[in-house]
């Protein structure tokens, strides 16, 4: 049945900071015919620490690709069909690897981690007047211990290998996109080392505005420049796939998971944003040819750049560290639930968290604080709290984040946001889309297929073969449109509700002190 109407496939990797996926798109219609998702194990060797093993999730995409593949050929839909393979992944995560042996230097240090909070802290003391943006005017970026900048200075001065292999030229960093890229392009007997410029803008090495590494910012770091990947456009051809199933198609889409849904989502337009619910939470909002500096704590960053001729687009970033994590928290950490589900459902229960606040800061806050000192906090607790309140106050918090960061969108901008297109794997929440249109106070807009991050990678792929995903006008888009939840408590409650989650991020804040 599906024969009459294929038209040719595009693929994406999105390797995402809890698990991996290979997904199949229709070009035609934009349709996901088949995907395959992988689980990714994170670490926490020390307090404050994240990694994960680039083996594993190289193995993962491995693993996706190969089972996408015997799903598409069950449906009767022929492989070599696919056309073009787009990459998009989790962000900032850190890789240094042996370009002789191929084999990586140490674990991924993931985005997350808070290992170089002191290097972070002497840096910015060492800044005229204590700055955190003293790079911002370059980078678009404060300095944190969120980008790759830092991570790779720790992988430098802590680990011998990375160190050694340095020193003997043998040494090669790059983000996920990267590291996949290199391994699926043949490796070390002739991977292409390179990345793209939504990925190079995270790593606080990048000029924005030249759009290229850039030699003061390298020497800053103390990072030397021929270990990096060669900087491309978000869609062009990189390289071929070299082995398996999918072998000889083209790679040729790249772009951070962010910048890929902000595509996938179809918000071209400048001021048109979104709002995804991954591990963490990230609102994007595109400001179009010129890169726009934030005064209230947003980043500047690359947005897309959908060909080697093409202008490059810029986006204002709201990034919250902490959405989906806290879901996987209570269920490992303090097993209070066994799935999200169960989440969702406990806090439904209840349907208030009665008074209590959930500030989950473990990983410091982001935007629009930039505080790596900060800690989670729960308060507002009495005798009558349990674990259903307890539940109902992590959903909000991931609503409020939300909040704080589209309340500085709007101030940046000046042109306030009417409703927010969002997407992710939280969206699934009901509960929780409703109450994020509560606390914003404007309806939220979730489109019928969730992948728009993938679709957006695959989209950019598709590209560059001459093969166009979409050919959706915006009446098309509005039908697509699946769900929309309407603000329905009144705003005064909300505002109060608000207040007091401000009062709270206050107390995470400066506490060590
Ligand atoms: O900046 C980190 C971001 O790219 C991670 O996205 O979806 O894995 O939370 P996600």
């Amino acid at each position: 049945s599906h024969r009459v109407m294929l038209g040719p496939l595009v693929a994406a990797i999105d390797q995402g900071t809890s698990s991996t996926r290979f997904l199949v798109f229709n070009s035609k219609t934009a349709e996901l015919l088949s995907h395959h998702q992988v689980e990714i194990k994170q670490s926490f060797p020390k307090e404050g620490w994240v990694e994960e093993d680039p083996k594993e999730i190289l193995q993962s995409v491995y693993e996706c690709m190969e089972r996408t593949c015997e799903k598409l050929t069950q449906l009767n839909i022929d492989i070599s069909n696919i056309k073009a393979i787009g990459v998009t992944n989790q962000r900032e995560t850190t890789l240094v690897w042996d370009k002789e042996t191929g084999e990586p230097l140490y674990n991924a240090i993931v985005w997350l981690d808070l290992r170089t909070q002191s290097t972070v802290e002497r840096l910015i003391n060492k800044t005229p007047g204590r700055n955190k943006n003293h790079l911002k005017h370059k980078t678009g970026l404060p300095i944190s211990t969120y980008f790759s900048a830092v991570k790779l200075r720790w992988l430098m001065d802590n680990v011998r290998e990375v160190h050694e292999a340095v020193v003997s030229r043998r040494a090669m960093f790059g983000t996920v996109d990267s590291w996949l890229i290199w391994c699926l392009t043949g490796g070390k007997s002739g991977g292409v080392h390179c990345t793209d410029v939504t990925n190079a803008s995270r790593t606080m090495l990048f000029n924005i505005h030249t759009l290229d590494w850039d030699p003061e910012l390298c020497r800053y770091f103390g990072v030397p420049m021929e270990i990096l990947p060669r900087v491309r456009s978000s869609s062009e051809i990189y390289g071929l796939m070299k082995s398996g199933a999918l072998s000889g198609i083209p790679i040729s889409g790249c772009l951070g998971d962010q910048s890929a849904a902000l595509v996938g989502q179809m918000c071209f337009q400048d001021g048109q944003a979104k709002n995804t619910y991954g591990t963490g939470c990230f609102l994007l909002r595109n400001t179009g040819a010129k890169p726009v500096m934030s005064d209230h704590g947003l980043l500047t960053t690359v947005a897309y750049k959908l060909g080697r001729d093409k202008p490059a687009c810029y986006a204002l970033e709201g990034s919250v560290a902490i959405a989906g994590a806290v879901v996987r928290w209570l269920q490992d950490n303090l097993g209070i639930i066994e799935s999200s589900e169960e989440l969702e459902e406990l806090a439904a229960s209840v349907g208030t968290s009665y008074g209590c606040y959930f500030v989950p800061a473990f990983s410091g806050l982001y935007a629009p604080y930039w505080e790596p000192s900060a800690r989670g906090i729960i308060c507002g607790l009495t005798q009558f709290t349990n674990k259903r309140h307890l539940a109902f106050a992590a959903l909000e918090a991931v609503c409020f984040q939300t909040r704080e960061i589209l309340d500085a969108m709007n101030q940046d901008s000046g042109i306030p946001l009417t409703q927010l297109q969002v997407d992710g794997g939280m969206t699934s929440n009901r509960l929780l889309m409703q109450l994020q249109a509560d606390i914003l106070c404007i309806p939220v807009v979730k489109p019928s297929m969730p992948e728009t991050t993938a679709l957006g990678a695959a989209m950019a792929a598709g590209a560059a073969e001459g093969v166009s995903v979409w050919s959706l006008s915006p009446e098309d888009l509005s039908e697509v449109t699946s769900e929309k939840f309407e603000p329905q408590i009144n705003p005064e409650e909300s505002e109060l509700r608000y207040a007091r989650w401000k009062k709270a991020v206050q107390k995470s804040m400066n506490w060590e002190t």
